[in-house]
């Protein structure tokens, strides 16, 4: 699948490819090398946050060449007021212990850091023998709070953008590229 291939209806409202298929894919086999090297004979355990990094971390496990494990939990804010405040419910919780083991979280995108800083402090409660962050994309002119970020594929503007996982109203996931929204198709909520 190509960016000049789509159905024309996935690509209606989008306007300017930030980072093309193939950039995304580079990066993501630069940062599963480094996690690679870093973790040998630590089989780290991968935690995504559902839904938006699926596309991320399957891409990620698979340039991990050293044995891994992946779950996922998924969270939902109580309101816009308290998503703002990074305040969210875990929906579903992780199957595995964190326990003594080596965990690397893996994200789509930070914007306000505050889900990762709530997330990150619920995690380390639990004990891991250590608590690594990966991000695809930083957005990091919006950080309300400082988050310790060690392994960053891209820095990307202050813009709505979509594909690769990131959604506008739940559409644009499956665009293999990232891209920005024309703004007559962002509607107030
Ligand atoms: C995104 C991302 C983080 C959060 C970051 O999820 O996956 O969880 O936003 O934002 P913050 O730094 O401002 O707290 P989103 O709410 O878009 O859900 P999704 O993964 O289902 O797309």
């Amino acid at each position: 699948m190509d960016e000049y291939s789509l159905n024309r209806e996935l690509l209606d409202g989008v306007d300017k490819v930030l980072f093309s298929s193939q950039q995304i894919q580079t990066r993501v086999e630069e940062l599963g090398s480094r996690i690679s090297r870093d973790y040998v004979g630590k089989k780290p355990l991968l935690v995504g946050v559902l839904r938006g990094v699926v596309f991320f971390m399957v891409d990620l496990m698979r340039t991990i060449d050293i044995p891994l494990e992946v779950d996922f939990m998924s969270i939902s804010s109580y309101s816009p007021e308290s998503r703002n405040l990074g305040l969210v419910r875990v929906v579903k919780d992780l199957e595995l212990s964190i326990t003594g083991r080596h965990v690397l979280f893996v994200e789509d995108i930070i914007d306000t850091g505050m889900t990762l800083n709530h997330l990150l402090r619920t995690l380390k409660a639990r004990q891991p023998a250590s608590l690594e962050v990966c991000v695809l994309f930083d957005k990091g002119k919006n950080r309300q709070i400082e988050v310790p970020i060690k392994y960053k594929g891209f820095d990307i503007p202050d813009a709505f953008v979509v594909g690769y996982g990131l959604d506008y109203r739940e559409g644009y996931r499956n665009l293999p590229f990232v891209a920005t929204l024309n703004p007559q198709s962002i509607r107030s909520e």
